[in-house]
């Protein structure tokens, strides 16, 4: 195991009937906005619980963050920010919300030149405003953790950040407001949550990690056994719950620590969004089974180790069983796994090459996926 330093700040407030908790949260006296995507959370009862929670506050609301937010949706919510004197967040929804909501957050105290190089150049964010989440979306970690990804529709660029200063103050994971998510939403969460841990778990890497490898596993075989669940049982408590949690825990720093990580599914698949605007589960449902194929030599301990221990498989030919089982288990969870299923062909293999070309990245734990590699593996998955 390497040497590390961590720490995860953020208070978690899980359970049925916990939105109402944000009250004690937020300091009194804030100006709070509440920040929200397109609509769902005023279908499925979550606006009214935290109106209601929120009816000792002075308030605002900004709504319309899109699935994969744009930096110019963001702009104009930090303009809002400025208007009124704002000094905290409240994010209700999914990854996009929150996301969006820590690059408005660093955004709105920016001081110096335009808060897009806080993507485009890594600037340091040396100041955030406060924000909590009610997450309504069990995918992307991002109710714990410091990260964002974010769009700027103008260039079509999906990048990301990450800083010390965008952790969420609490994050309030009841399971009950899943039960309204549509069966794409379902699927979606659950191929993303199952690369985050891949991601971190499926390296090169042989050394002395049990418990990190131990705990991936745990929360990749939640997610196998209770993500069909959750398509066909829709309200049933537990499977959202133990659902919500695997998610979290997916992403939230602690598997990541003292072993390589690779990525570069990520990397990929957010150019897939970034040209064709595709889901982001969807994008890692296609790469995924082609780059695992096209490291097979390099992660081959750790392929072998996964079929065992998550999809029970021992006999030979077991990477390559072990790919089919990670395919089959995305079509089981309803996510297709090919461009031509999205009707994408050789054009795009070219765009995202010529992208990659143009940004002269290396990635993966190794560093050592090319352009030449990418091209490979997206001519796979045609
Ligand atoms: O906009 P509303 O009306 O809320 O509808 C959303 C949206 O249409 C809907 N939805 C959310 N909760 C619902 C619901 N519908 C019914 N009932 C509910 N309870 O679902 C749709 C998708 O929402 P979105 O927030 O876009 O999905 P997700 O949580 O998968 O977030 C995806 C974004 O997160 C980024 C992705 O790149 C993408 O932009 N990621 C963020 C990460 C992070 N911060 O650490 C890591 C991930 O790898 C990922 O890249
Ligand atoms: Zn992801």
């Amino acid at each position: 195991m390497e040497n590390f330093s961590f720490v995860n700040p953020v208070k978690i407030i899980f359970g049925k009937d916990t939105i109402k908790k944000i009250s004690t949260e937020i300091p009194s006296g804030s100006k709070v906005l509440i920040t929200y995507g397109g609509g769902s959370i005023k279908a499925n009862g979550v606006y009214q619980q935290v109106s209601e929670a929120l009816s000792g506050f002075d308030t605002f609301e900004f709504s319309g963050i899109e699935p994969n937010p744009h930096y110019e949706t963001c702009m104009k919510a930090v303009e809002l920010i400025k208007q009124k004197g704002i000094n905290f967040i409240l994010a209700v929804g999914g990854g996009s919300v929150i996301d969006a909501t820590k690059f408005i957050a660093a955004a709105a105290c920016s001081t110096q030149g335009d808060p897009w190089e806080i993507l485009s150049k890594g600037r340091k964010i040396t100041n955030a405003l406060p924000f909590g989440t009610v997450l309504t979306l069990p995918a992307t970690g991002s109710e714990m953790n410091a990260g964002a990804v974010i769009t700027r529709v103008e260039t079509q660029e999906k990048l990301s950040f990450s800083s010390s200063r965008t952790y969420p103050k609490f994050s309030v994971l009841d399971p009950t407001t899943t039960y309204s998510l549509p069966i794409k939403q379902i699927g979606n969460g659950v191929v993303d949550a199952f690369v985050h841990v891949i991601e971190q778990y499926l390296t090169y890497y042989d050394g002395d990690s049990l418990l990190q490898d131990m705990m991936a596993e745990a929360i990749l075989k939640t997610l196998v056994i209770e993500g069909p669940k959750a398509l066909t049982e829709p309200t049933n408590y537990d499977v959202r719950a133990n659902l919500m949690w695997a998610s979290t825990w997916a992403l939230n720093g602690w598997i990541a620590q003292g072993v390589p990580e690779d990525w570069a599914t990520h990397m990929i698949g957010h150019e897939l969004t970034a040209f064709y605007g595709l889901d982001h589960g969807q994008t890692l449902a296609i790469i995924l089974p082609g780059l695992i194929n096209e490291l097979k030599e390099q992660k081959a301990k750790k392929i072998t180790r996964l079929g065992k221990e998550v999809f029970g498989i021992e006999e030979d030919h077991a990477i390559e069983q072990t790919i089919k089982a990670v395919e089959s288990f995305f079509e089981q969870m309803g996510v297709k796994t090919h461009l031509s299923d999205y009707n994408l062909d050789e054009e795009a293999i070219n765009k995202i090459v010529e992208r990659m070309n143009q940004r002269g990245w290396k990635l993966g734990e190794c560093r050592n996926i090319t352009p030449d590699t990418i091209k490979r593996i997206l001519i796979s998955r045609k």
